[in-house]
């Protein structure tokens, strides 16, 4: 199955709002968890978090790592609100912060001890500037973890997916998860882009039916 592109940003408020309140604790904090598995000396820095959303993972990884200042980039106003709100609530203000701009446009080179970016490749027409700007704003040897949705093979076996994990979901969500799995990329797309940004040092991983990880030290 080919890829079928969705929108790039979540900007429309209710989809916002609906992404927001879903619970994505398991997959938010394993996607942390993972990163300090992955990364067992790191511990403090600047770190960016590409496409942050409703800014859940910015917290947790505040949370986890305390020496951290996070800055969260999306280009969805309405997202970002959501994620200002939440950290205020979280009584983190003082280190995590957002810009509300598309990560193409960021300025600043070699800026980040650090780089997250959770879901956020799929909604990317050419993935290759993702890549490049996790370049570009890096310190060389600075990690970085990055995680998205794997293409399945049919829109049929997208289907099966969202009845399995999002069946009770409200609509909206089902609706953006389908289509989020038909604009992701596969193992074998991913592992060509990383190849052609010459960054094959980064690991692909899949650790289960719907998601790939990619993992390593940028240099
Ligand atoms: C599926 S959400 C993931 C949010 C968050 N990372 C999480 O895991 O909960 C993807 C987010 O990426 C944002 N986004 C999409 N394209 C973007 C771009 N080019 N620059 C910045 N943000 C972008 C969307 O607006 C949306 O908020």
């Amino acid at each position: 199955m080919d890829r079928t592109l969705e929108p790039e940003l979540m900007d429309d408020p209710e989809q916002a709002l609906i992404y927001a309140r879903a619970d994505f604790e398991q997959e938010n904090q394993g996607f942390v968890d993972r990163f300090r598995e992955y990364f067992p000396d790191f511990s403090e820095g600047h770190v960016f978090d590409l496409g942050c959303g409703p800014g859940d993972i910015p917290i947790r990884f505040a949370r986890v790592f305390p020496s951290c200042r996070i800055t969260g980039v999306d280009a969805s106003a309405p997202m970002l609100r959501l994620a200002e709100d939440a950290v205020q609530q979280a009584g983190l203000s003082g280190r995590i912060t957002f810009r509300c701009e598309r990560f193409q446009d960021l300025a600043g080179v070699s800026v980040a001890d650090a780089a997250i970016s959770n879901s956020l490749v799929h909604h990317v027409r050419n993935p290759l500037q993702f890549w490049h700007t996790l370049r570009l704003v890096l310190k060389p040897g600075s990690p970085v973890l990055v995680m998205d949705l794997l293409r399945p093979d049919s829109p049929q076996e997208a289907q099966i997916i969202v009845d399995r994990y999002a069946a009770k979901e409200p609509e909206i969500l089902r609706r953006d998860f389908y289509h989020s799995l038909l604009a992701a990329f596969t193992e074998d797309e991913v592992a060509a882009q990383l190849a052609e940004m010459n960054l094959s040092r980064l690991m692909v991983d899949v650790p289960d039916d719907r998601h790939w990880v990619v993992g390593g030290i940028i240099h």
